[in-house]
């Protein structure tokens, strides 16, 4: 798949470029995480780029689902990470569009990085709104989609902006699109698959898509307890989703026995774990890290593959007791250098330590959007993109 590329535009210099972002991180206390291989790590990386080739760059993205204005996902917390990152001043723009906005952006020197409000603050965003795309589109005079990770959806910051300006891929979104293309059109056999998190929806059409020639699909963390639940086995006080067990019914017959589920499960005990069978699972019990029977099975498996795809932690990562599995698997695959390993996730990607990332063929900074792209389906905010 060939994209309309940055490297096609010519002279940044002075330019008003409205560069779509994925920054959609976790914040805790008021602080934007900025792990080695996040999202606002690797979004820096092009946005320097361009400031350095004379750009106004003119940021958009969203934080967190607001359904309109909503004070506690404003972007303060993204701009103060954004400037610790690049270690320079970024405009903070407060608005979307409008006459404010617009004068603060003519005031911008060439080089300068300005951040605009939660794009989804505006309603109209997730409508894919024509007009709204038009008032942002009056702020640039390019648009970059770099944001592979809300691609997926179909807005107007990803996809109605991109009939006002004219638009190109940035450098993050060419590296995933031609890495993921690869993985899904000619993966090097054999090929397994690592499912963990807990939504089984979301995970399902990229199961179906490689189920035939996967080697082994492996199913673990929340994901495993609505597999446990649906048959009818004691999964405590786990998460699981009751509305999910026609989606687990119908994944047991498409991979039949490349689908392996956990065999044992540790269970929370305050600060730390107890490792058992998943036929041992009690009542009042919660199901909170992948089991060392299910680590050894997976990681033989990878020992002999040539490609993983790995999407979801294992565990309840929030808390660091619970998140030990996620830890080890993520250290033994960091070692297998020679194979394809992919792994994507907004939420196991700043578990990805400094020295593990680099050893990775692709960390996408896309959940949803990394399965749908690898189930095949086009994406909105890169079908405008693709060269004809
Ligand atoms: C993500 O976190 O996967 C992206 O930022 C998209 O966010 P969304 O699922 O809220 O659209």
């Amino acid at each position: 798949m060939t994209l309309r590329s940055y490297k096609d535009v010519e002279g940044w210099n002075g330019k008003r470029v409205l560069v779509r972002c994925d920054l959609n991180v976790q914040v805790i206390d008021g602080i934007a995480e900025t792990s080695p291989y996040g999202r606002i790590r690797r979004s820096c990386e092009f946005i320097e780029w361009l400031s350095a080739h004379g750009a106004k760059v003119i940021v958009i993205a969203h934080l967190g689902r607001p359904g309109g204005v909503d004070e506690s996902l404003r972007m303060k917390p993204v701009h103060t990470a954004l400037e610790y990152v690049l270690g320079r001043k970024v405009h903070y723009i407060g608005a979307l569009v409008g006459s404010g906005a617009k004068e603060m952006i003519d005031n911008m020197n060439a080089g300068d990085v300005a951040l605009l409000e939660n794009v989804r603050f505006d309603s109209r965003e997730i409508e894919n709104d024509a007009t709204f795309a038009k008032e942002l589109g009056e702020l640039g005079d390019i648009y970059i989609n770099n944001a592979f990770g809300a691609s997926h959806r179909n807005h107007s910051s990803t996809a109605a902006i991109q009939s006002e300006l004219p638009s190109y891929a940035g450098a993050l979104l060419e590296q995933e699109v031609s890495v993921l293309s690869e993985v899904r059109d000619h993966p090097k056999q054999p090929l397994i698959l690592l499912m963990g998190g807990l939504k089984i929806k979301t995970k399902i059409g990229v199961i179906d898509e490689f189920a035939p020639h996967a080697e082994k699909i492996f199913v673990a963390g929340a994901l495993a307890n609505t597999f446990f639940a649906q048959e009818g086995k004691e999964v405590g006080i786990s998460a699981f989703n009751k509305d999910e067990f026609f989606e687990v019914e119908t994944l047991h017959k498409t991979c039949g026995e490349k689908l392996i589920l956990p065999s044992d499960v540790c269970v929370g005990l305050g600060d730390s774990v107890k490792c058992i069978s998943v036929d041992k699972v009690q009542k009042d019990e919660e199901m909170v890290d992948i089991g060392e029977e299910m680590i050894s099975a997976f990681l033989e498996a990878a020992e002999s593959a040539n490609t993983i795809i790995w999407n979801g932690p294992l565990g309840k990562c929030e808390t660091e007791a619970y998140c030990k599995g996620t830890e080890r698997v993520l250290d033994a695959l960091s070692k297998m250098n020679e194979k394809t390993i992919v792994l994507g996730g907004g939420d196991t990607i700043p578990l990805i330590t400094e020295s593990q990332g680099h050893t990775f063929t692709l960390i996408s900074t896309g959940g949803g959007a990394m399965l749908k792209f690898l189930a095949g389906e086009s994406l909105p905010g890169i079908e405008p993109l693709i060269a004809s």
